[in-house]
């Protein structure tokens, strides 16, 4: 009975018809998530960024390209959703001018002003409606500080925190190594396994959430 919106995979902010700024985000993370809650029941709409991923079976997979059209996607799929899990690497910032043109070299430095992308998780936790809202924090440094800090500022329920610098977690690996810290502050720290498996761990934190709740 639950419906579940992920996002997953980065953001592209173009700054003329031929290029972008993006990130490594794989999109792994957020379709294990989707899988793996589909798997379990849930009606699921995953909301992904450019990623090479297949679509999951049986998942209403919405694609989208910039921060922009991410955020309006989950707010046209939010009234839906009872939990929402933001695995997505957005863009916190894009060009502040897109040309129409490709851009040409000219000799000498080139500088590219940028201006802030919606925060679209910060936006949901403002306005949750009794949904479950789990978010992802990806840290080099000062992780659970950094982790615990974001889900208090954006109103999480939980947040998924790893540390690119530890072996085996970041983007385009098939492992991760979480941590899973909730609103009492308490954390679960879990040992690398799979992205699928670290998957499983995640919604069995939901389910407790969910069944506290009836
Ligand atoms: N997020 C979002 N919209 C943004 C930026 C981030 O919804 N514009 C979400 C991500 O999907 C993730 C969480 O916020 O679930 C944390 O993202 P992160 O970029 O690590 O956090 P920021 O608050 O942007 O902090 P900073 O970049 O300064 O570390």
């Amino acid at each position: 009975g639950e419906t579940f919106l992920v996002t997953a995979g980065p953001t592209r902010e173009p700054f003329d018809p031929v290029r972008f700024i993006t990130n490594h985000s794989s999109g792994k993370m957020g379709y294990a998530v989707a899988i793996m809650a589909r798997r379990r029941g849930a009606r699921v709409i995953l909301i992904s960024g450019p990623s090479s991923l297949p679509p999951p079976m049986d998942v209403q997979l919405v694609a989208v390209s910039s921060a922009r059209e991410m955020r309006d996607a989950v707010m046209r799929h939010l009234d839906a959703a009872t939990v929402v899990v933001k695995a997505a690497a957005v863009a916190d910032y894009r060009p502040a001018v897109q040309a129409r043109q490709k851009l040409k070299k000219k000799p000498g430095p080139m500088a590219i002003e940028l201006e802030r992308n919606p925060d679209i998780i910060a936006e949901i936790g403002a306005n949750k409606n009794g949904r479950i809202i789990v978010g992802f924090a990806m840290e080099t440094e000062d992780l659970l500080e950094n982790a615990r800090a974001k889900l208090e500022t954006k109103n999480m329920d939980l947040i998924v925190a790893n540390d690119l610098q530890e072996a085996g977690a970041g983007f385009q690996n098939e492992t991760n190594v979480i941590r899973i810290i909730d609103r009492e502050g308490s954390i679960e720290s879990l040992p690398l396994m799979s992205k699928m498996e670290a998957a499983n761990r995640i919604l069995d934190r939901i389910k407790c959430l969910l069944m506290a709740k009836t």
